[in-house]
C-alpha cells in the first residue's frame, strides 16, 4: 500500500505538513497531510470529499492560464524590458509569478496534472507577449487588456461554480481566486491606464486576443 503512494505525496505526509491561506494581502501557507487525506486548512476540502472533475478542470486551467500569462509578459519584457514601461511589466509579471507558483502547490496538493498544451502555451504565450510588444508599448498594453479582462470573466464565472457547489467547503480555494481575480482586474486597469486603447486597431486586436482566450481556456480544462 505504502508503495503505491507517490512520492510527491509521501513526502507531504512525511513533513505532516498542512495548508492554509492567510487573510488579507499576507499569505502564509504551511502543508500537513493526515494519512492520504489532504485538509485544506480549516474547512472541510479534503482529497476524498471535493468534487474532483469540477476541482480538476479548475486547478488545470487556471495552472495553464497563469503560466501563459508568465509567458505573455516575459514576451513583453524581452521587447519593452529596458524601456519606461518596463518595471510596469515587471511588477505585473512577479504577480504572475505568485500566481503561478500557487497553482503549482494545488496541482500537487490535489493530484492534478497539467493540461498536455504546456509546450505550446510556452511559445504561443511569449510570442503573442513579444508579437503586441513589437506594435509599441500601446500593442503591450492592449494585449494585457484583452487577456486580464478575460481572466477576470472566467474566475468569475469559476467562483459562481465553487458558490453554487459549497461555498463553506471551497472556502480557502474561493479566497485565492477572488484574491487573483482581483490582481487581474488590477492588472487590465494598468493597462487602460498606460493608453492601451491607443494601440493600433485596437477593438479587432482585442478581440482577436480574447477569442485565442477563449479556446485556449476550453482546450485547457479538457486536455
Ligand atoms: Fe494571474
Ligand atoms: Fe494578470
Amino acid at each position: 500500500m505504502e508503495a503505491a503512494v507517490a512520492p510527491a505525496v509521501r513526502g507531504l505526509r512525511a513533513g505532516c505538513q498542512r495548508l492554509c491561506y492567510g487573510a488579507g494581502s499576507e499569505r502564509k501557507w504551511s502543508l500537513q497531510s493526515k494519512q492520504t487525506s489532504f485538509r485544506f486548512c480549516s474547512t472541510g476540502m479534503t482529497l476524498d470529499n471535493i468534487n474532483k472533475p469540477t476541482i480538476d478542470r479548475i486547478i488545470r486551467v487556471d495552472h495553464a492560464g497563469e503560466y501563459g500569462a508568465n509567458r505573455i509578459y516575459a514576451g513583453q519584457m524581452a521587447v519593452l524590458g529596458r524601456t519606461t514601461v518596463g518595471p510596469v511589466i515587471q511588477q505585473m509579471w512577479d504577480q504572475e509569478k505568485d500566481h503561478l507558483k500557487k497553482f503549482n502547490e494545488l496541482m500537487v496538493t490535489f493530484r492534478v496534472r497539467p493540461t498536455v498544451l504546456l509546450p505550446f502555451w510556452n511559445v504561443a504565450g511569449f510570442a503573442l507577449g513579444a508579437g503586441t510588444a513589437l506594435l509599441g508599448k500601446e500593442g503591450a498594453m492592449a494585449c494585457t487588456v484583452a487577456v486580464e479582462e478575460s481572466i477576470s470573466d472566467h474566475y468569475n464565472s469559476q467562483i459562481r461554480t465553487l458558490m453554487e457547489e459549497d461555498p463553506e467547503k471551497y472556502k480557502e480555494l474561493l479566497q485565492i481566486i477572488k484574491k487573483f481575480r482581483d490582481d487581474e482586474l488590477e492588472h487590465h486597469d494598468v493597462g487602460l491606464d498606460h493608453n492601451a486603447e491607443l494601440a493600433p486597431a485596437y477593438s479587432l486586436l482585442k478581440t482577436a486576443i480574447q477569442i485565442g482566450c477563449k479556446a485556449a481556456i476550453f482546450l485547457s480544462e479538457r486536455i
